[in-house]
């Protein structure tokens, strides 16, 4: 039985890669047209496009207790993360930078990935829990410009699990 639920979790997991891969691709070409991305930026429109029509939410992320975080929650979140992201110690980045140490850490942290300029412009600042709680509530919204392509995690009980399961990766 335990068998079958791996199987059909697995089977979510690889359809959820594949469409992200592809959408990334395509992102990645469309963002390497420089006239295309001016134009936009003159508009005042957020990079995101029809994305951005999200129904008025919040306008920042609830504050959250990280301590609180359910740890075994956030180890499932982070199979969703490591479609973009290797988490292990001293991996290799993937679509998006290692994860391994974060919290705590510098903005783009890892040494040799290609971060956004819009992610580079943090670089003095550091990932405490409330400001990875901001990002991962709303990575766009958060810094725009970003290249995390994702939507973010809605949930705050989704969010302090995932930034706990972080801090357990010691
Ligand atoms: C679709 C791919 C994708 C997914 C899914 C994704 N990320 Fe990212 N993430 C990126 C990319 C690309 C960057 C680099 C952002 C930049 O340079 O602007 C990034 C950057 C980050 C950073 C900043 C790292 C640093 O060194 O400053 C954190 C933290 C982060 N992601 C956490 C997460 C977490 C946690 C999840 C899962 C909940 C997640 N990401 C899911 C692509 C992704």
């Amino acid at each position: 039985m335990n068998m079958e639920v791996n199987k059909i979790f697995a089977a979510i997991l690889t359809a959820g890669i594949v469409g992200m891969l592809c959408w990334f691709i395509s992102h990645e070409v469309y963002e390497k047209e420089p006239l295309e991305k001016n134009a936009y930026e003159i508009a005042g429109v957020p990079s995101g496009g029809e994305s951005g029509a999200a129904p008025a939410a919040a306008e920042k992320a609830e504050p959250i207790d990280v301590s609180k975080g359910d740890v075994a929650l956030g180890a499932k979140i982070s199979s969703v993360c490591a479609s973009c992201h290797s988490l292990g110690k001293g991996e290799p980045a993937k679509i998006g930078p290692n994860l391994f140490g974060v919290v705590g850490g510098p903005h783009a942290h890892m040494e040799g990935y290609a971060y956004s300029d819009a992610m580079k412009a943090h670089a003095s600042e550091k990932w405490t829990e409330a400001a990875l709680n901001e990002f991962l509530w709303n990575p766009q919204k958060t810094i725009p410009g970003t290249k995390m392509t994702f939507m973010g995690l809605k949930k705050p009980e989704e969010r302090a699990a995932i930034i706990h399961w972080l801090e357990t990766q010691k």
